[in-house]
């Protein structure tokens, strides 16, 4: 069986080294000749850890190759796997869908032969029914083109082990036939126990933007907790170890901060009420538009706070660890961190970024900031530092190590992964989200109801 995956951002790029893992030949296409030079030479355009060995491994082969040729995809593929971009649409909350649509009907009018196309994007419910009929308009006479879709869970940062060992594998499907095809391209993975869902194309649709609004509520539940405890005392991230214990709650993903950012999320839950309301149900999803609020009201606390904390803004010199929307990933699509960073410039203050390795796309988007190789080169000057992303090089910071690099003794932990006692044992101001700051602790001490530690770190 042969295998074309289209689109070689995140998805694409790494289901296509993980089908050539799985021993399938493949042969990924994107339109940008760019991406697939690079690609073709083993080197990947972004960072995703353990996909550049894999990518290597397989160029090497010549089991994994790149094309921006859709005549030589759809004469070469048995299953076309569709991994392009579904980004908002500018000024609303839609997806726009103009990628997957061009993508199908290049495919379907170059498929020479009797073909499966399989959808991974994220898309609006109703997507692979529409698709269907777009195939049915666009293809060649004579030749057999069914459409299936079978949704990503993908974590960038883990991308190659959540493909390869993915907690379970969901299939829409209106054919046995078809679902015969995924579960050849899949058996490793059944093999090993993975759990597989097959079902119609609506649900399909729908497990993927479910999981992701579930995501997006249950940060936004604690972080609405934050804004209590923020204000009356309490210790967010003691909330959470104590509620997660609860098996039914579970810890994971109660993790209060800044909040949620990155290519999916944001998007995710913006896109399903513009389609819940086209479907005249806008009723359903409209607590997202709420999720949505309180997670970007965590960017203005944190704005807010910084500036609590300093007295004003202006002029005021800022470090910031960590621009990144999450640890082990260059992405800054919707980060909150470079948000908070730009709205900081905006009112005054000069901005150090350092993180390990989002600078580069950071300073793509907002060239105004200091961008630094090093904490030590972030913090030197500053008045205040802000961790905004929890990088293991973060977590690692102690005050007494901090204290060398830097003559400010302020920081905000924007994602709790501090012991903020020990810092303020150490003469330092630590701001939290989730926790009420009060401005002399380090020098007058804090009431121990404020500052009651966990017994472990947020994990
Ligand atoms: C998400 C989904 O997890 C994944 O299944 C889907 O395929 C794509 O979208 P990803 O965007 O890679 O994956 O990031 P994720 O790990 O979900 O984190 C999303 C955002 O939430 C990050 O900004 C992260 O910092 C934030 N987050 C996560 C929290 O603020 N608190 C938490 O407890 C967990």
């Amino acid at each position: 069986m042969r295998i074309t995956v289209i689109g070689t951002g995140y998805l694409g790029a790494t289901h296509a080294a993980c089908m050539a893992e799985l021993g399938f030949e493949v042969l990924g296409l994107d339109i940008d000749p760019t991406r697939v030079a690079s690609l073709s030479e083993g080197l990947l355009p972004f960072h995703e850890p353990d996909l550049p060995a894999l990518l290597q491994k397989h160029v090497k082969s010549g089991r994994l190759r790149f094309t921006t040729s859709y005549q030589e995809a759809g004469a070469w593929g048995d299953v076309h796997f569709i991994g392009v971009g579904t980004p908002q649409r500018a000024g609303e909350g839609a997806a726009d869908m103009s990628y997957v649509d061009s993508a199908t009907i290049s495919l379907a009018r170059n498929i020479t032969k009797d073909a499966l196309i399989v959808g991974k994007s994220t898309v609006p419910v109703g997507t692979t029914r529409r698709l269907k009929n777009l195939v049915r308009d666009n293809k060649r006479p004579g030749v057999k083109v069914n459409v299936a879709w079978n949704p990503e869970f993908l974590r960038e940062g883990f991308a190659v082990v959540d493909t390869l060992t993915p907690d379970r594998l969901v299939i829409g499907v209106d054919s046995p036939e078809d679902e015969a095809v995924l579960r050849k391209v899949y058996a490793t993975a059944l093999a090993g126990g993975v759990p597989l869902i097959s079902t119609d194309f609506e649900t399909a649709e729908l497990v993927k933007v479910a999981a992701n609004a579930f995501l997006a509520t249950k940060i936004s539940f604690i972080n609405a907790f934050s804004e209590v405890t923020e204000v009356i005392g309490g210790d967010i991230t003691t909330l959470a170890d104590a509620i997660g214990l609860d098996a039914r709650i579970g810890r994971r993903f109660l993790n209060a901060g800044i909040g949620f950012g990155g290519g999916c999320l944001p998007k995710d839950i913006r896109a399903l009420q513009a389609r819940a309301a086209e479907l005249g149900v806008d009723h359903s999803m409209r607590f997202l538009d709420e999720m949505d609020g309180i997670n970007l009201r965590r960017r203005e606390r944190t704005v807010d706070l910084a500036r609590e904390m300093l007295g004003s803004l202006s002029q005021s010199r800022i470090a910031i660890l960590g621009v990144a929307f999450k640890p082990n990933s260059d992405d800054v699509r919707d980060s909150p961190a470079l948000d908070i960073a730009n709205r900081l410039f905006d009112e005054g203050a000069e901005v150090s970024i350092f993180d390990p390795a989002g600078n580069l796309n950071a300073s793509r988007r907002s060239p105004q900031h200091h961008y630094v190789s090093s904490t030590e080169d972030a913090v030197r000057e500053a008045d205040l530092i802000l961790l905004l992303t929890e990088w293991d090089e973060f977590k690692a910071l102690t005050p007494e190590g901090l204290s060398v690099q830097t003559g400010t003794r302020k920081i905000i932990d924007g994602r709790n992964i501090l012991r903020p006692q020990v810092w303020a044992d150490s003469g330092w101001s630590v701001g939290s989200l989730g926790r009420r700051y009060v401005a002399d602790q380090a020098i007058e001490g804090t009431p121990s109801e404020q500052l009651q530690m966990s017994s472990s770190p947020a994990p």
